[in-house]
């Protein structure tokens, strides 16, 4: 438990998190986070945090915070030494491949992902065969291994730029489905798609919409493209996570419901304190696996540093580049 000198120290971190977590949670909370900001500064480390992340991690031990797209290019600016990815494998996989110099440490390396685990560089090799000289735009949300047999990244935040500046008639787009699909509505280049889904995402239905504006007169309703095309086609907006943060920031709906994982309601309410948000809570399992004490261990043993297999590195980092220059 927390001693009142860290209860003194964090004081200013718990008034930004008080109105979502309990004074009872917060002494144990107190004495990780203390410990982490120590750790940081010992260790030139910065932690890099998804919008996903818990309100603890999010707002009071992070130093950048964002959608994939944003982490990738604050990865890629760093001059610490050490980079803690507050997310999942392959967020942490991309930020190795953007440093291959500095350590990148995942808190727990069995936080993984639905899509990424939905393809292989195998089945990559197989749809180019299938539809020679196609080009591969591949979502960040694969292994290394994934992108390396691609020939450019794109994330939510820019799927539609990346698709568009090939300046191709037709694309392979893997491996989300919805996505692809989502994309393909924007834009008259023909869209070949994988059958992978977010487990998150993939359980929000175009029923579940009607029924918020049912019970809730007026609610604005913002997804990401990572749900059904008759989810998103129901919805106000669509967008990455950055993008439904900064929509509620720069319309300030009186109430608003966020159709994505279920912390990032807490983390833009927190930003947000005149707005009122309808939370059907669908959690990621694989961004909850990171928790202060693993980021607090993680550093003090150095621990779970990500590698990338040299045989593939340099190809998966051209895939991530191209997509930060396109
Ligand atoms: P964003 O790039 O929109 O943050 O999405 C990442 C993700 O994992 C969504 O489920
Ligand atoms: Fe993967 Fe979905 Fe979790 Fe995002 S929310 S990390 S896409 S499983």
């Amino acid at each position: 438990m927390a001693s009142a000198a860290v209860l003194a120290r964090t004081e200013p971190l718990y008034n930004r998190v008080r109105s979502v977590i309990p004074a009872i949670e917060w002494p144990v909370f107190a004495e990780d986070i203390d410990a982490i900001l120590a750790l940081k500064r010992e260790r030139n480390a910065i932690i890099l945090a998804h919008n996903y992340q818990t309100p603890e991690i999010f707002n009071c031990v992070a130093d950048i915070v964002g959608d994939s797209l944003a982490l990738a290019r604050e990865a890629a600016e760093t001059d610490a030494d050490v980079i803690v990815l507050a997310g999942v494998h392959f967020m942490a996989e991309t930020a190795k491949l953007l440093n291959p110099d500095k350590t990148v440490l995942i808190p727990d390396t069995r936080a993984g992902c639905s899509l990424a685990e939905s393809i292989t560089a195998d089945d990559v090799r197989l749809l180019r065969a299938r539809y020679p000289g196609v080009p591969v735009v591949t979502y960040v949300n694969t292994s290394a291994a994934v992108k390396a047999a691609s020939d450019i990244c794109c994330t939510s935040g820019n799927a539609l730029q990346i698709v568009e500046s090939l300046g191709a008639a037709r694309v392979i787009m893997l491996p989300d489905e919805y996505l692809a699909q989502n994309i393909a509505k924007q834009t008259p280049v023909e869209i070949i798609t994988w059958a992978g889904h977010c487990e998150v995402h993939e359980r929000f239905s175009a029923a579940d919409v009607r029924q918020l504006r049912l019970d809730h007169p007026g609610i604005v309703v913002l997804a990401h493209p990572e749900c059904p095309p008759e989810v998103v086609a129901e919805a106000d907006y669509a967008g990455s996570t950055a993008g439904l943060a900064s929509y509620v920031g720069r319309h300030k709906p009186a109430r608003v419901v966020l159709l994505t994982e279920c912390s990032m309601s807490d983390n833009v309410a927190l930003r947000n304190p005149d707005v009122s948000f309808i939370r059907p809570c669908n959690l990621c399992p694989h961004m909850k696996r990171i928790t202060l004490r693993n980021i607090r261990s993680a550093l003090e043993r150095m621990e779970h540093a990500v590698t990338i297999d040299p045989a593939i590195a340099p190809a998966a980092r051209r895939a991530v580049e191209r997509m930060l220059a396109a």
